[in-house]
């Protein structure tokens, strides 16, 4: 996740403690969109899509980010543009006890970090390949995640470049960086894209995303995924985005600016997925090759294109940043529960939790070698968090957020919050409402639980 704070750039710091409003919408807007654009949209999206059987995927994905992402991350700026406080706290103001999705926010931040650290290390380990030895070959992924110590070495250090950052609190620097690494993320993309399109049978990948082949798609287990796949691209269900409503004014207007951030995130997952797609049926590889499919298809890109190492490098250190910033957030929000409860302070409780994050990690990382046969509730090591927190405690945040904004905040004060007392149009005001009281609550619960009545 790369976090846009370019709109802070004007703000004094007793500004910032006065919960003063973003300087600009576009900073605000370009914050809010970095937060979403990460790992998700450019490892995560393209390997289900390749293991959920493409287009019928991307059918769902889209069909989703529209009927749920949009009403849902309206509905989390609207809390906290209202609550200007913490996510648990914005809860709170609205209805007494309602808190705990913050804590349930910490829950899930805690289960992505165990496996964001994982795959964190991965980037690491391909930076400095292409950058000191040259790009690897497409079979190193498996060779390389099968080794036992050095993933854990690599893994270790992405926590702790992440907790240094943290407790050093320069995460602001690091924010301001990210506004210019963003763009440059995207403008990398689309020029591999384009690249990817001009390989030959490069159209084969193109049918597999978008033409939808029906028959034999397992569509219960496509749902679930494509589901669990919005929440985790566009950070729903954790309050990272409560937070950020709560620094904006009431000048913004809050459905136009939730239309971009959701366009923007799922133009980077389909721009991904028209980097990866097309290269891996021109290199005769396999789509659902799993969590390991961007590794072993961008080393073929980049090992059939002059300067391929160059670009390698540098595109590698990209995501590098875009994973650490969003760990960083994730740490944070991970880390709040500690010292909310046990009165730890910031750093000590970012402290515990890298460690506690990093032992997590270890049978996760382990999962794609020597613990490969081990399995727990069906799934591997690697499998189960990614499944509890796209599938069961995101979904679940989602859930409650829609009945504490749809249901007990009452239509009057939610529509009153999201257009400033009239001051903004909502063109799908009547839409929304209707879908967080009653859609999206019934959606999110069936497809939460449709695995195990499946099972
Ligand atoms: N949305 C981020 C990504 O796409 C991951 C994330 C999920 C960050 C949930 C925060 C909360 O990489």
């Amino acid at each position: 996740m790369l976090i846009f704070f370019g709109g802070f750039r004007k703000m004094k710091k007793q500004d910032v403690f006065k919960r003063d409003s973003w300087s600009s919408g576009f900073g605000f807007i370009m914050s809010a969109a970095g937060s979403a654009v990460g790992l998700g949209n450019i490892w995560k999206f393209p390997y289900v899509c390749g293991t959920s059987g493409g287009a019928v995927f991307l059918i769902f994905y889209v069909l989703f980010a529209l009927l749920l992402g949009y009403p849902i991350l309206l509905a989390e700026l609207a809390v906290g543009r209202h609550g200007k406080t913490n996510a648990a706290d914005c809860c709170e103001r609205i209805k007494k006890g309602w808190g705990f999705i913050g804590i349930l926010g910490a829950v899930s931040a805690f289960c992505v970090l165990s496996y964001y650290s994982v795959v964190g290390g991965w980037i690491i380990k391909y930076f400095l390949s292409c950058l000191f030895t040259g790009v690897p070959e497409s079979s190193f992924f498996e060779s390389y995640t099968g080794r036992t110590f050095e993933p854990l070495l690599w893994q270790f250090v992405f926590i702790l470049m992440t907790f240094l950052i943290v407790a050093k609190g320069v995460s602001s620097g690091i924010e301001k960086v990210s506004s210019v690494l963003l763009p440059l993320l995207f403008v990398f993309l689309a020029g591999l894209m384009i690249y990817s399109l001009s390989l030959p049978d490069a159209w084969e990948g193109v049918k597999f995303f978008i033409m939808p082949r029906f028959e034999g798609a397992k569509l219960s287990s496509v749902i679930v995924s494509a589901l669990g796949q919005v929440f985790f691209s566009l950070s729903l269900g954790m309050g990272t985005l409560i937070t950020y409503g709560s620094y904006l004014s009431r000048e913004n207007s809050l459905p136009k600016s939730t239309g971009i951030i959701v366009l923007l995130d799922t133009l980077a997952a389909v721009i991904s997925g028209l980097v990866i797609l097309p290269a891996v049926f021109s290199f005769g590889l396999e789509p659902d090759k799993g969590a390991g499919l961007i590794f072993s298809t961008l080393t073929e890109v980049f090992g059939s294109i002059g300067g391929g190492r160059i670009a390698g490098t540098l595109f590698f250190l990209l995501v590098l940043f875009a994973s650490v910033t969003s760990a960083i957030s994730l740490l944070e929000m991970a880390s709040s529960l500690l010292s909310d409860k046990l009165s730890l302070s910031k750093v000590s409780s970012a402290a515990v939790t890298s460690v506690v994050v990093f032992l997590t990690g270890i049978p996760i990382s382990l999962s794609l070698g020597i613990l490969s046969d081990v399995t727990l509730l069906g799934m591997s090591l690697f499998d189960l968090p990614v499944f509890i927190s796209d599938n069961i405690t995101l979904p679940l945040g989602g859930f409650f957020l829609c009945i504490l904004a749809g249901t007990i905040w009452g239509r009057k004060n939610f529509d009153e919050e999201i257009t400033a007392g009239g001051r903004h149009s909502s063109p799908f005001s009547g839409t929304v409402s209707f879908i967080l009281r009653y859609a999206a609550p019934c959606l999110i619960l069936l497809i939460t639980f449709l695995p195990l009545l499946i099972r």
